[in-house]
C-alpha cells in the first residue's frame, strides 16, 4: 500500500540514539535534556540559523521554541496566550483539518470561518477584512484572533493576513502544522505571527510519534507558555494555582525522536517537492486533472506535505455508478482509535461521485487517495456558526483529492500512481 505520507526514521538510527539516551539517563519524564535540545534545533531551523532555511530576506530572527505533547494543543494555548475567553469569536481559516478550531470551542468561544482564495487555497484577505468589519458592526467587538492554515503545506498570503491583523490590532496564530519547513519571501512559516503552530504527528513532515510545538516571539511569551503547559504553578513549595493550566508539555522520549528526525527534515522536504514537481510533470498530459500548484510569485515555497488535485466535474472514472451506494465502515484516512457508525452513505456536502469512485478505484490498486478537508463550516459540529465564504472550499472540496507524498514514495511509485489515475478515467 502506498500511503499518504508516513513516518520515515534517519538511516542511521539518529531517533534510536536519543530515545535510548532518555532512557540510560532516566529522563523518562516530559522535560528534560532532548526536550531542551529539540527545542534549540527548532529554533536554529525556524531563525534560518545553520539551515538552508536562512531568511533571504534579511531579516534577523529570534523566536523561541516550545515543545508540547500535540499540534491541537499548541493551537490551544496560543488562543489562551492571545486572550481568548469564553463568549469571544476567533477568525479561522475554513478550509483546514478540526484542529485549527476545535480548541476554540473549548475555551467557550466562538469560530467565525473565514473562506479561501482560488490561488493558495487558503484564507482570503479580502474576506477576512470583510468578516473583521461585519463581526463589529453586528457585535460591537472585533475578534480576538486571525487563525490562517498552511493547506497541505502552502503558505498563506501572510504579508496581507499581518498587514490587516495590525490595521485592526487584532494578533495572528499561523496554524503551519502542515507547513513545517514551508517558506515565505525566504521566512519559515510560523514566524510571522504573533504565535506559530507546529504539529509532529506521525504523517507530518516530521513525526516525533505524536508532538507539537508553539513559536513564541518572546522568551516572557515562551515562558507564559511552558506554566500554562505545566499546570501553571505559583512559586510556593506546595502546589498552588491561581489559573487553569495544563499537562500539554513533550515527552523527553518523544523530543529524542524529534531531534533524530531534525537530521533528516530538509531531505524530506526536499523530496516532498521533487514528488510534488514529478505529478506535475507526469499529468501535464491530462488536462482534466490538475495539480494544485503554488503561485508563480517567487516568496511561495511550499512544503508540498500532501499533493493534492482536481478531477473535472465532467470525467467519468471506473465504477462511478457505486460511488456512495455502501456505508463506509472505517474512517477513511486511516485513522486511529473509535468512529461512531453512520446509517446514511452521504451527506449534503460531499465530494463528486466522481472523485469517491477514483478513491476506491485507487484503494483497490493499493494507492491511498484522500478527499480534502471537509471546510468546517459544513461540519455538522459548526452549524450555525457565522462564515464569510464565497463558495470556493466548499467548490473545491467537491472536486479535489490527496496523492502520497512522503519520503517512502519514489519515482516509481509515483509513476505508478498516474498511471493508475490514467486507468480509472474511462475513455
Ligand atoms: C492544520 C492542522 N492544524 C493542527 C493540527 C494538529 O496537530 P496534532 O495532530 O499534532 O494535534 C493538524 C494535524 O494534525 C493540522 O493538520
Amino acid at each position: 500500500m502506498i500511503y499518504l505520507c508516513l513516518a520515515h526514521m534517519s538511516e542511521d538510527g539518529m531517533e534510536q540514539k536519543y530515545v535510548k539516551e532518555a532512557f540510560d539517563t532516566n529522563w523518562v519524564v516530559p522535560m528534560g535534556p532532548n526536550v531542551n535540545a529539540f527545542e534549540d534545533d527548532l529554533e536554529r531551523f525556524v531563525n534560518g540559523i545553520d539551515s538552508s532555511a536562512a531568511p533571504q530576506n534579511d531579516k534577523k530572527l529570534d523566536r523561541e521554541v516550545v515543545c508540547l505533547a500535540s499540534g491541537t494543543a499548541a493551537v490551544h494555548l496560543a488562543l489562551i496566550a492571545c486572550g481568548v475567553k469564553a463568549g469571544d469569536e476567533v477568525l479561522v481559516q475554513s478550509f483546514t483539518f478540526c484542529a485549527s478550531s476545535h480548541p476554540i470551542t473549548y475555551l467557550g468561544a466562538k469560530p467565525v470561518f473565514v473562506g479561501s482564495e482560488g490561488e493558495t487555497w487558503n484564507m482570503d484577505p479580502k474576506l477576512l477584512e470583510e468578516a473583521i468589519i461585519d463581526r463589529k458592526a453586528k457585535t460591537g467587538k472585533y475578534p480576538k484572533a486571525i487563525v490562517p492554515v498552511a493547506l497541505y503545506g502552502m503558505p498563506y498570503r501572510i504579508d496581507e493576513i499581518m498587514a490587516i491583523g495590525a490595521k485592526y490590532g487584532i494578533p495572528v496564530i499561523e496554524d503551519a502544522a502542515e507547513g513545517m519547513g514551508s517558506r515565505f519571501d525566504g521566512q519559515v512559516l510560523g514566524t510571522f505571527g504573533e504565535y506559530g503552530i507546529l504539529s509532529f504527528n506521525g504523517n507530518k513532515m516530521i513525526t516525533t510519534s505524536g508532538g507539537g510545538a508553539l513559536i513564541c516571539r518572546t522568551k516572557e511569551a515562551a515562558n507564559e507558555i511552558m506554566w500554562y503547559a505545566t499546570q501553571a504553578r505559583d512559586a510556593y513549595p506546595y502546589y498552588q494555582h491561581s489559573a487553569i493550566g495544563f499537562n500539554y508539555r513533550m515527552s523527553n522520549v518523544c523530543a529524542g525522536i524529534g531531534r533524530g528526525q531534525m537530521t533528516v527534515l530538509e531531505e524530506h522536504i526536499a523530496h516532498h517537492k521533487h514528488v510534488q514537481a514529478l505529478y506535475e510533470e507526469l499529468l501535464a498530459d491530462v488536462p482534466v486533472v490538475k495539480m494544485h500548484k503554488q503561485p508563480a510569485d517567487p516568496r511561495y515555497d511550499a512544503n508540498f506535505w500532501l499533493c493534492a488535485a482536481t478531477i473535472d466535474p465532467s470525467v467519468r472514472v471506473k465504477g462511478q455508478e457505486n460511488a456512495y451506494k455502501e456505508v463506509v465502515k472505517t474512517a477513511v484516512g486511516g485513522a486511529a482509535g473509535v468512529i461512531h457508525a453512520v446509517d446514511c452513505a452521504t451527506t449534503d456536502c460531499q465530494p463528486n461521485e466522481n472523485v469517491e469512485a477514483l478513491r476506491v478505484f485507487m484503494l483497490d490498486r493499493k494507492v491511498e487517495c484522500r478527499p480534502l478537508w471537509k471546510p468546517m463550516h459544513k461540519q455538522p459540529v459548526y452549524s450555525g456558526a457565522p462564515v464569510y465564504t464565497n463558495g470556493l472550499e466548499e467548490d473545491l472540496f467537491k472536486v479535489g483529492f490527496c496523492l502520497p507524498a512522503g519520503p517512502y514514495v519514489k519515482d516509481e511509485d509515483v509513476r505508478y500512481i498516474v498511471e493508475c489515475i490514467k486507468e480509472a478515467i474511462e475513455k
